[in-house]
């Protein structure tokens, strides 16, 4: 059965949005692609139509060939560096500002720039590409007074750097194919969706389990669903309300005071 459609669907969503006590973005590639940021899963300029994902974004592809990896994440980290947050990015973070307390943001994205755009707080469900982690538990770990991991100081440039005691690797702390998300930052999502009196979905394929799964958690709960993407996702049918725009352009028009 589809939904009768309003007549004036930009101007009904913006009194919705006036009048709603929570809402919350569900953010994905989309988001940053007007900032310079390749998506994933675009035919032409996707990050997946030219690099295999299996290779490059597994903990199985890193074993494989980790200087491999690490330079492929040196050059994301690099363009993650030289973007600048989009009129999308700055249009949430003012209303933000606005309104403390209203708007969550839950981002697949693991660039900064909700954050540099002025969001404190975002929900990150596959990590943060600026920063490292372990790629194994130390190897001393459990054993009395054992050391804890610590880059080589003889080699803090390697590709990857290496633990100086046990040899273990520096690897990006996002989350890589077959990982689970971290437990608090799913939690929180679900949280945060499942409260909402609106989602807006922007820029997310909707490809991606678990955390495409949000949007319906959300329409379950009782959320206003609406989509901002300039093409289909496999999620619309989860949707009240599907805009066929690009983040840069319609978020502001949503949420810049009139
Ligand atoms: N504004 C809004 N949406 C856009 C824009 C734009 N300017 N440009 C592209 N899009 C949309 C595309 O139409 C597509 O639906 O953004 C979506 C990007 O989809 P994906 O590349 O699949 O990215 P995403 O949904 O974030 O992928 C989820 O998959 O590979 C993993 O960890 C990676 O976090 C990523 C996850």
């Amino acid at each position: 059965m589809s939904l009768p459609q309003s007549r004036h669907p930009l101007r009904d969503l913006r009194v919705r949005l006036r009048h709603a006590g929570r809402i919350c973005v569900f953010s994905g590639a989309g988001m940053s692609a007007e900032s310079g940021i390749p998506t994933f899963r675009d035919a032409q300029t996707g990050l997946w139509a030219r690099f295999d994902p299996m290779q490059l974004a597994s903990a199985e592809g890193f074993r494989a060939d980790p200087a491999q990896v690490w330079d492929w994440y040196a050059m994301r980290r690099e363009g993650v560096r030289q973007a600048q947050p989009n009129a999308g990015h700055v249009a949430l973070a003012a209303y933000a500002r606005r309104h403390p307390g209203r708007l969550r943001i839950v981002t697949q994205n693991v660039d900064d720039l909700h954050q540099r755009a002025g969001c404190a707080e975002v929900i990150r469900l596959h990590g943060d590409i600026l920063a490292d982690r372990w790629l194994d538990p130390c190897a001393h770990a459990g054993a009395a007074d054992a050391p804890v991991c610590e880059v080589d100081p003889a080699a803090p440039d390697a590709r990857p750097p290496r633990c100086r005691h046990c040899g273990n690797l520096l690897r990006p702390a996002v989350v890589w194919f077959g990982e689970n998300l971290p437990y608090d930052a799913l939690t929180a999502a679900e949280a945060a969706v499942s409260e909402a009196d609106v989602l807006l979905v922007v820029g997310t394929s909707g490809s991606v389990w678990p955390a495409a799964g949000l949007v319906a958690r959300a329409r379950h709960a009782g959320a206003h669903v609406v989509i901002i993407n300039p093409q289909a996702t496999e999620i619309d049918e989860e949707a009240h309300l599907v805009l066929s725009a690009t983040a840069a352009r319609m978020l502001p028009r949503l949420f810049d005071p009139l």
